[in-house]
């Protein structure tokens, strides 16, 4: 559906993407994860062909997005970072008015919008004007809208950035549901747990590279233990601590307010850090995610 080889993003002496390898196979949901900045929308607006590449191979869908824009284009779904529904108009002519943009029939654009507000739990909000939706209504829109062509490929730059968790994961379910009737999809998310809920296969960038790729346990199994355990140690500098219990796992990582302690089996490193006479304020063992992944590739967190 994508392939990408050295792929290229410049905005003068700006280097946004220098030079990374996709490939996204039909039916699977395929992330990019990564902190702002790091290129995910340059390499999304190149996918949906509405930015030229500067360098390296990106085929969409087969085809050279530098000559064949319009005949991809046609064939794909795209939901901008940004909402861009025409707020002048209803629910409903959102969807009819892009609709006809597509060539399709009167009829078809009454059936799919029917079909498609039904799918975006929008109906009762059909004739409500774009303004009186609350941002998750908003996005759900735009996701229907993207559907009104039927695309082979759907794209999603950040679906659920700003979104409050009950709108998150009303967005998430809809997404789901696509994916289970058998629409491949391309996102990018910031969030950890929106790669790790949505994607069959990601790869995390930074800073306009690619640092890992894979399913999201395999970058789990590969870059980590399979547990967590966070000591708070209160108002210390927790660095002069990390010592004292580096080797009880297989690694520690020191973030301002707390240690993190990397081992398979986090309650006996919790055990063996009270043996020692360590009195943490809290401490807490939890599953190993993408966030520690990305801590540990960069050094960094990925909200800050
Ligand atoms: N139109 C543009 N002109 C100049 N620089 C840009 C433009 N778009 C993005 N950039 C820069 O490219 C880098 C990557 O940005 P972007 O692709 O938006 O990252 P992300 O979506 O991961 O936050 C950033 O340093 C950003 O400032
Ligand atoms: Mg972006």
């Amino acid at each position: 559906m994508v392939r990408a080889v050295g792929l290229r993003k410049g905005f003068g002496t700006v280097e946004a993407v220098r030079g990374i390898d996709v490939e996204v196979e039909r039916g699977e949901v395929f992330g990019f994860l990564g902190p702002n900045g790091a290129g995910k929308s340059s390499t999304m607006r190149m996918i949906a062909t509405t930015s030229p590449i500067s360098g390296g191979v990106l085929e969409v869908l087969g085809m050279d997005p530098a000559t064949r824009g319009p005949q991809i284009r046609a064939r794909l779904g795209v939901c901008p970072q940004d909402d861009t529904l025409d707020t002048e108009l209803s629910v409903r002519e959102n969807l009819t008015v892009y609709g006809r943009y597509f060539g399709l029939s009167r009829g078809t654009v009454r059936e799919r919008a029917d079909e498609l507000l039904a799918f975006a739990h929008l109906s009762e909000r059909a004739g409500a004007r774009v303004d009186e939706l609350s941002g998750g209504m908003r996005r759900r829109l735009t996701i229907a809208r993207s559907l009104m062509n039927r695309p082979d490929l759907l794209l999603l730059d950040e679906p659920t950035t700003g979104l409050d968790p009950q709108a998150r994961h009303a967005l998430w379910d809809q997404l789901y549901r696509l994916k289970q009737a058998g629409v491949t999809q391309v996102l990018t998310t910031h969030y950890m747990d929106e790669a790790e809920q949505l994607c069959d296969r990601l790869v995390i960038m930074d800073g306009g590279r690619i640092v890992a790729a894979g399913t999201p346990a395999e970058l789990i199994a590969r870059h980590c233990t399979r547990e967590v355990a966070e000591v708070r140690l209160g108002v210390v500098d927790h660095a002069e601590h990390a010592d004292r219990l580096t080797d009880l796992g297989a690694r520690v990582e020191v973030l301002p307010d707390r240690l993190l302690i990397y081992a398979d089996d986090g309650e006996a490193v919790l055990a063996a850090a009270h043996a020692r006479g360590l009195a943490p304020v809290t401490a807490l063992v939890r599953r190993a995610t993408l966030e520690d992944v990305f801590l540990h590739l960069t050094g960094r967190t990925l909200v800050d």
